[in-house]
């Protein structure tokens, strides 16, 4: 432990702290931007300055490490005549019009410029703004880059390569005219970017957000003959009430169905239902290749962020990946045929919508190899704007339940949102239908849990199962990297966002640590609650087998609910 004074007061921290996280600790709050926790120190944007007492120069406190019987001072005149100038200088650099952007920002409500102009007490801005006249990136299925909002802070850059282990972005240029893009400038639809959404999490302005589709879903609630159905993903539940005000973690399940009916969809179903379907699909598969020497390990498939890194760097290993199509694209392709079929809906007139965590689903409906299954996807955080502008009090709504039959799932599906999820609900289902024995415990601790690497070992009748889990896209490539030098395994769920879906891109911002900890939390918890918590016990997906597809692996089965993929190299 070292001892310092920081303003006024003795404090012991831990050795090798910064200045930062001792002033955090003393519930000191400095301004920052170009620091985010988790990734490697830029000190750029020199807004955490600090005085020193013996140094001549103001020093970054992100940057610092507190030295034994350091005196500092966080907030001194001289400290925050610094700031001041300094933040008079990014603002300038801004989007010139953000006067006005600010009110349509992606960023409205929880912009870390703003919030820095808080804490500084700024009321004037003396610098003329600097139009940089950069043309929007609207290269991407995913995702929109909005360079006139960029402040260079990096943190894109550092989100991309250090957790998802990728590097889309780069700086580019000097001095004033310096620039975040991609590689040549290709734009982000053009690169290996893989649209998991992690960099719209870090970037503290607009700079960085999805490519919206509310406008659209707008456009077909208000037209008459259009029937709209609505899916909703499992991470949605615990994250859609935060942007309401919400902690962390609360479910609002029943609330969330309430609201998308006063939307006016005509029928509100839960991706849960398909996620059920994906695990009798994909673990037929599994014991197929198990059986007859197929190719091991079998990789899943129900996030298009890892599917489009595969796709770009492990192409060798494609034929390794499940053929089931997500749960959001299974979801499509059944209420595009048997769903309609049922209500005498004609296609034209039917629209699917799906909410999702995520921004590269965006991407996955818009694939030629599925297109038409989905045509429309909002993010978590689109579908808060919606409920809001739609003068929704949402957490004040009665609880209501999903429609029949597609609205019906078990907990193994709900655990789908969170990394391990996907492992656990598959090895409860291949347990039982292997060995036709009753899972004693339903609970698999070891595939649970924030670890980016996972590796469990189950005995079914005789033959040790091994699977990996591995969750953001730097982990995941740990893991390939392993495959790929001998190491074993049967089964391998892979998830390219940081704690599964329940950390996707399309999330409420913040998501950080401590979201995505209460959000899975919360997500146990609802596996827990339910009566049904495995995929194979779910009746009404057995009656879509029985009334329309057959049996698990079923030639219609594979039409309707498999895929192919694309080696798309780098
Ligand atoms: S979407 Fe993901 S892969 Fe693409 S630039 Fe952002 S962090 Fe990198
Ligand atoms: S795009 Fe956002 S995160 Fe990236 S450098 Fe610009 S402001 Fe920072
Ligand atoms: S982990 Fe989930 S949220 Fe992230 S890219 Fe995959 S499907 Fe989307
Ligand atoms: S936050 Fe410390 S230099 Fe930017």
């Amino acid at each position: 432990m070292l001892q310092v004074n920081i303003d006024g007061k003795t404090y012991n921290v831990n050795e090798g702290s910064s200045i930062l996280e001792a002033a955090g600790k003393a519930h000191i709050k400095i301004p920052t931007l170009c620091y985010e926790e988790g990734l490697s120190i830029y000190g750029g944007c020199r807004l955490c300055v600090v005085e020193i007492e013996g140094e001549r120069l103001l020093q970054p406190a992100c940057a610092t490490e507190i030295k034994e019987g350091m005196v500092i001072k966080t907030h001194s005149p001289k400290v925050q005549e610094v700031r001041r100038n300094l933040f008079e200088l990014i603002i300038a650099s801004h989007d010139i019009s953000c006067k006005l952007n600010c009110l349509t920002c992606s960023k409205n409500g929880n912009c870390e410029l703003r919030q820095a102009a808080d804490i500084i007490g700024i009321n004037q801005v003396r610098l003329k703004s600097r139009d940089k006249g950069y043309s929007e990136d609207r290269s991407s299925y995913s995702i929109i880059r909005e360079p006139n909002k960029c402040i260079t802070c990096g943190r894109c850059i550092r989100k991309c390569e250090e957790v998802q282990g990728i590097g889309i972005f780069t700086m580019a240029n000097r001095g004033p005219a310096t620039i975040v893009t991609t590689f040549e400038d290709k734009g982000m639809g053009n690169v290996e970017c893989t649209n998991c959404g992690q960099c719209i999490h870090s970037c503290p302005t607009g700079a960085l957000h999805e490519v919206y589709h509310y406008e659209n879903v707008w456009d077909v609630l208000n037209d008459p003959s259009k029937h709209v159905v609505v899916q909703t993903a499992p991470a949605v539940r615990v994250a859609i009430s935060e942007p309401f005000g919400a902690e962390p973690g609360a479910v609002a399940t029943g609330q969330m169905v309430a609201a998308l009916r006063r939307l006016g969809f005509d029928r509100v179903f839960d991706t849960n239902f398909t996620a059920d379907l994906t695990i009798m699909e994909e673990g037929t598969e599994l014991i197929e290749r198990i059986n007859n020497g197929g190719i091991l390990p079998l990789l899943t498939s129900c996030s298009p962020g890892w599917i489009k890194f595969i796709e770009h760097f492990y192409p060798d290993l494609l034929p390794n990946i499940s053929s089931c199509k997500s749960p959001q694209q299974m979801f499509g392709a059944v209420a595009k045929t048997y769903y309609a079929e049922k209500n005498n809906i004609p296609l034209e007139d039917l629209v699917v919508v799906s909410v999702m965590p995520c921004t590269a689903k965006k991407f996955e409906a818009r694939r030629p190899e599925m297109e038409g299954d989905v045509d429309f996807v909002l993010t978590t955080r689109e579908l808060a704007r919606m409920i809001k502008t739609a003068g929704i009090d949402m957490l004040a709504l009665e609880e209501e339940e999903y429609d029949n039959l597609m609205g019906v799932s078990s907990g193994a599906a709900d655990i789908f949102g969170a990394t391990g999820g996907v492992m656990e609900a598959a090895l409860r289902t291949a347990y039982e239908l292997i060995t036709g024995e009753e899972l004693e415990k339903l609970d698999f601790e070891m595939v649970r849990g924030l670890e980016g690497i996972k590796v469990a070992e189950i005995d079914i009748n005789g033959l040790k199962v091994k699977g990996g889990v591995a969750h953001g896209l730097g982990n995941v490539r740990k893991l390939m990297d392993r495959i790929k030098s001998g190491e074993e395994f049967h089964f391998i769920e892979l998830m390219a966002c940081p704690g599964g879906c329940l950390g996707g891109g399309g999330q409420p911002i913040p998501t950080n640590e401590e979201t995505r900890t209460r959000r899975m939390k919360a997500i146990y918890e609802i596996d827990k609650g339910k009566k049904m918590r495995k995929s194979h016990e779910n009746s009404y997906v057995q009656k879509l087998y029985d009334d329309y597809l057959g049996k698990p692996g079923s030639h219609r089965a594979h039409e309707l609910l498999h895929t192919s993929y694309t080696a798309r190299g780098v």
